[in-house]
């Protein structure tokens, strides 16, 4: 049983009590119909108080049982609300820490609401797409007013309490409780216990003195922001239905409005992130329980792009960090650039200049590996070849303390190789942060052949303390990102050779969601980085077809927005991308070289060649172990390359399209001449997924 009873007094108490958050599971809602009836039957109560154990009134629906048909089971949440409404006796909500979603809505429907301070109260429905739908946008318009409610509704962030409690008129809260919930609410509970008729949510008005003109505005401002997602819209429609509609009939468009957009798309991909953000820190042979070492201080081994970006993720998160680099101009520079960050940040009014002074301070620098003998994990973060980390390995294999980390921030270099130069490759691990490290979401922790297992809990850890989203990747040439970004580069130069722009693939990726196209994003990045990996890689395997047009770009010296010309033209200090006529003569020069006759190439095709490319080599990484699972490869490309939320990441957009579907358009584009044929050959496990009818999920 997920919920308790006991009595006070005349006072019957009912607690959920479903860790971590009270999830309102089966056993949690039927713990609460169950205690209502007890109550009910029981002379000597007057009064009941449901509360939750622990960390919270309640989190809302319980995630475990999303998508299954428990969630569905009487009595599912709607009936629980409706059994508490129609309970003989007071039913009071005492409510503290978190109250959200399917919570707020159980609490709605308690005749009476105390709460502590400090609450932190939402209805978080849109972040999955959704609606509230056990009548949160029909009874939180009646009690904290239509202008609040739809704010709380369409943001679905949330509102501390003492906020609420003095918004005017608000009948949300009957009492505010400091100190002991408990106790006052049973003091509260045996005040009203004789009061009748017991008061509804349900019998307030929703009120507002201009409905047309607000909902429009609403609907105006909210569909411009909301673009690719229709729950926030449906938000708006489903409180202007609270104003214009009987409680009743509201609560049926609510309800319809809920089942409607559970179908979309949209909001299948954003509880597909949700769940997969939270599987992320899943790894099977490291239970959750694998104790981690201490990181008390951090050491950071060159002081550039990258190195700068991640100290000032430790920095933020309050951990010294001493940055060591061969010159002390490199140290200056780097530490400069920390600065003129954090104080970009103090004029835009996101961080106070006492928090700066703060981190800064725990910033130290030093030429001297000595230095970094009492620092609990170091990350290199030095040149990208393989004998400047041989010389650094060894190095800290030297003078680091026994037990600290070894981490290296490669992006392209071979883990194990890196380990194999230490005597401890057991405490070495990569740490592949994405520029700028500062602000990107996405960590992919690489795990060695000999990393041992505490070692991967102590980073996956870490990384939570700086707030990344931490993928674990096996050894392989560009971990899982940057792998599949290869084909996906690949495809893109294929179309360029048979007849299409750079501004036309960019678009047409642009349009499906993308942050950027390829091209823009290869400006942004440099086109260089990719023209030294493939000068080095491509060496190595002769018979890969690729388009060479990358490759004659960087030839012209045009790496990019740092060169002010790339695949487009740059003006001084602006980033807008110009359609450059000299590139466009480049491709059609090499088009002829090669005999290719262009030809029109469609929105869809554009896309499905560029989203497929990723699907397949991401097939492949899952079933060499590289991924845990299908879904980490989302939440890869969901934090670290701008792939669009609203599409759930590329496996997950795969099982929308339905895998049979994209093998068939797969064993079409093989059939073009211009492609390849052996790109697009299905990896194993997509072809027998497609075969079999299922899903990566
Ligand atoms: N730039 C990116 O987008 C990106 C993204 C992910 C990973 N990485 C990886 O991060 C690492 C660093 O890349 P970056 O872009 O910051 O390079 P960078 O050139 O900006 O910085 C490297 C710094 O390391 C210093 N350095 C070089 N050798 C050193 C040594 N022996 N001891 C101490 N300091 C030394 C250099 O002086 C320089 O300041 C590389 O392995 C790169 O592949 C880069």
């Amino acid at each position: 049983m997920s919920a308790t009873y006991e009595l006070r007094g005349p006072v019957a108490v009912i607690t959920l009590d479903n860790p971590p958050v009270n999830g309102l599971g089966y056993d949690t809602r039927k713990g609460i119909t169950d205690g209502l009836d007890k109550a009910r039957a029981d002379d000597k109560v007057k009064a009941i108080v449901i509360t939750g154990a622990g960390k919270a009134f309640s989190g809302g629906a319980d995630i475990r049982e999303f998508g299954s048909p428990k969630a569905l089971q009487e009595p599912n949440l709607l009936s629980v609300i409706l059994a508490v409404e129609a309970c003989t006796k007071p039913v009071v909500a005492a409510i503290h820490t978190v109250c959200m979603g399917g919570g707020l809505e159980l609490s709605l429907g308690c005749h009476y609401r105390v709460a502590a301070p400090g609450t932190q109260v939402a209805l978080p429905e849109v972040k999955l797409g959704l609606v509230p739908g056990a009548g949160g946008t029909q009874r939180l318009s009646r009690v904290i007013g239509v202008e609040n409610a739809l704010n709380m509704i369409v943001s679905g962030e949330p509102v501390k309490s003492e906020l609420l409690a003095m918004a005017p008129g608000q009948k949300l809260f009957d009492k505010m409780i400091d100190g002991d919930l408990l106790a006052g609410a049973v003091a509260f509970a045996t005040e009203v216990a004789d009061k009748r008729p017991l008061p509804l949510v349900r019998n307030l008005k929703a009120e507002h003195p201009n409905p047309d003109a607000f909902f429009q505005f609403a609907r105006n401002t909210v569909g411009a922001m909301s673009r690719n997602f229709p729950a926030p819209l449906q938000c708006v429609e489903t409180v202007a239905a609270s104003v214009y509609k009987k409680f009743d009939d509201g609560m049926k468009q609510e309800r319809e409005a809920f089942i409607a957009l559970m179908m979309t798309p949209e909001s299948r991909a954003l509880r597909h992130a949700f769940v997969a953000e939270r599987a992320t820190t899943k790894i099977p042979d490291v239970p959750a329980d694998t104790p981690v070492r201490d990181v008390k201080k951090l050491a950071v081994i060159g002081a550039g792009t990258m190195g700068g970006g991640i100290a000032m993720n430790f920095l933020n998160a309050g951990i010294p960090v001493v940055m060591l680099e061969m010159k002390q101009e490199a140290l200056d520079k780097g530490v400069a650039i920390i600065r003129k960050n954090y104080d970009a940040q103090v004029k835009k009014g996101k961080l106070k200049q006492d928090k700066l002074d703060a981190r800064m301070a725990l910033l130290s620098t030093t030429l001297n590996y000595a230095d970094l003998k009492d620092a609990d994990m170091v990350i290199e973060a030095v040149f990208e070849d393989i004998g400047v980390k041989e010389q650094v390995f060894k190095t800290l294999d030297e003078v680091m303390k026994p037990g600290a980390i070894l981490a290296s921030n490669t992006s392209t270099l071979d883990v194990n190789r890196i380990a194999s130069f230490t005597k401890r490759p057991q405490d070495v691990i990569g740490t592949h942060f994405f520029s700028p490290a500062n602000v990107m979401k996405l960590l992919e922790v690489v795990r060695g052949e000999k990393t041992a297992k505490d070692v991967l809990a102590t980073v996956m850890a870490l990384g939570k303390k700086i707030k990344k989203t931490c993928v674990v990747s096996g050894v392989c040439d560009g971990f899982i990102g940057n792998r599949m970004i290869e084909q996906y580069s690949r495809q893109a130069g294929f179309l360029l050779e048979e007849g299409c722009t750079p501004q036309q693939v960019d678009k047409a990726v642009e349009k499906f969601g993308f942050a950027m196209g390829p091209f823009r994003m290869g400006d942004l990045a440099g086109n260089d980085v990719g023209w030294y990996i493939r000068k080095r890689r491509y060496l190595e395997k002769p018979d890969l077809r690729y388009s060479k047009t990358a490759d004659l770009l960087c030839e012209m010296g045009r790496f990019g927005q740092k060169t002010g010309a790339g695949w487009y033209d740059y003006v001084p200090g602006k980033r807008d991308a110009i359609p450059s006529a000299l590139v466009d003569g480049m491709i059609e020069k090499h088009r002829a070289e090669l005999g290719i006759t262009p030809r029109k190439i469609g929105d869809d095709e554009i896309v499905h060649r560029l989203v497929y490319a990723l699907v397949n080599e991401g097939a492949k990484i899952v079933e060499e172990g590289i991924a845990l699972r299908a879904s980490d490869i989302d939440m890869v490309y969901l934090t670290g390359y701008g792939f669009p939320l609203h599409r759930g990441g590329p496996m997950c957009y795969a099982d929308t399209v339905g895998l049979f579907n994209v093998v068939a358009a797969m064993n079409r584009f093989a059939k073009n001449p211009h492609d390849d044929a052996k790109f697009w050959q299905p990896a194993p496990l997509l072809a027998r997924l497609a075969a079999e009818g299922k899903t990566f999920s």
